[in-house]
């Protein structure tokens, strides 16, 4: 008896070693696979982040706002749930996975439109509660900027990073992966509603950043105005805003084409300004902080010139700069998996009682 004891003793202990020993080998192979979700405004967007990479990253876009020169809360929510499910189906067949072998759920949780926010939100909350997942809430802004970590060229910590959207104008000091610091901000309107609202003052299509983009290609920037004078880091776009609907008066008053006659030097001298306002502070960030690797974000950060410019500075200030793919500038669900993964390495979970925020402290 004893002995038979002895033997149940000695295999309990080594299976418990051996059982241990799998997990370990599981854990230590297995990969994991978190699907994030991105609805803060206009776009529907799923993603399938690997082991920290990006493997898909699925965008609906919404044209019903076009014809209304801005987003239209109501019909936005609507679209997104007309979109979500076929786009993470969509996401999950690109990543070559099911449902089943995801390990957590990220979503936006804000800032953004709460209408928008309420439809994914939603849909992580049910889908983790169904297949018994992790949530992981991420903020929409952290998410711009760990936009960099899509990229093979990842920048160092600290870092700064302009993240210029069509909410937003900051400049972040980026000290990890979840420690960010706002070091500026706009005072009234982003960089992004400038170019939108400029647009609209010149007839053009929502959204008129890359319109403007294509068309100052052709022009010259001729038309000077006034750079904002902002103390620190902060931004002002709304002085900007209104020299232009002056300017556009003034010339409309001398001659009523004059907007069609002058078009592609009135994007180009628009786009030359703003970029300028972004770029004197970014500089005036670094001489600051004394961190010399500098990143953009955002959906202005597709922008060309802005491109340009920031490589050009980088060149002559001994920066390195560091900029996202197109893909990864404007709202998408592969940053937002990005900002997720990190936070599930740190294990910083949501609960059920989780909801959106239309606003969010950063
Ligand atoms: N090539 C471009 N040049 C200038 N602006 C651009 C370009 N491409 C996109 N934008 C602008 O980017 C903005 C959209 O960016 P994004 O999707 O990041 O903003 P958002 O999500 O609406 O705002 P936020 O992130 O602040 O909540 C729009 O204002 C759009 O005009
Ligand atoms: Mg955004």
């Amino acid at each position: 008896m004893h002995k038979i004891l002895l033997l149940a003793y000695r295999w309990q202990n080594y299976s418990f070693f051996l059982i241990n020993t799998i997990n370990l080998i599981i854990l230590l192979k297995k990969n994991t696979y978190i699907l994030a979700i991105e609805s803060s405004c206009d776009d529907t967007s799923a993603a399938v982040v690997k082991d920290g990479i990006v493997i898909c990253n699925i965008t609906a876009n919404q044209d019903v706002h076009r014809q209304y020169g801005g987003v239209v809360p109501e019909l936005a929510s609507r679209q997104h749930l007309l979109n979500i499910i076929p786009v993470i189906d969509a996401s999950l067949q690109a990543a070559g996975i099911t449902i089943s072998d995801i390990d957590a759920i990220a979503f936006t949780k804000g800032p953004g439109l709460l209408g928008s926010l309420i439809v994914g939100v939603s849909v992580a909350k049910a889908l983790a509660l169904c297949l018994d997942l992790p949530m992981i809430e991420v903020h929409h802004m952290h998410a711009h900027v760990l936009a960099h970590f899509t990229s093979e060229q990842k920048p160092p910590f600290p870092f700064l990073c302009l993240t210029v959207s069509g909410g937003h104008t900051q400049i972040v000091l980026v000290n990890g992966y979840t420690e960010m610091e706002v070091l500026g901000n706009s005072l009234d309107d982003a960089a992004g509603e400038a170019f939108d609202k400029t647009g609209k003052m010149l007839g053009l299509d929502y959204p008129a950043g890359p319109i403007i983009d294509q068309l100052s290609i052709q022009g010259s920037a001729i038309f000077p105005f006034p750079e904002p004078q902002v103390a620190g880091l902060n931004f002002s776009f709304s002085g900007l805003k209104t020299s232009i609907l002056h300017f556009l008066q003034k010339g409309i008053a001398s001659n009523p084409d004059f907007i069609k006659e002058n078009l592609n030097d009135i994007c180009c001298s628009v786009q030359t300004s703003i970029v300028d306002i972004l770029i004197n502070k970014i500089i005036k960030a670094s001489k600051i902080t004394g961190i010399k690797s500098i990143g953009i974000a955002g959906g202005v950060s597709a922008n060309s010139h802005l491109r340009k410019r920031l490589i050009e500075t980088g060149n002559s200030m001994g920066w390195k700069t560091y900029i996202p793919a197109f893909e990864f500038c404007t709202d998408n669900a592969g940053m937002i998996g990005i900002a997720g993964y990190y936070k599930y390495l740190n294990g910083e979970f949501a609960n059920q009682m989780v909801t959106p925020l239309s606003r969010m402290a950063f």
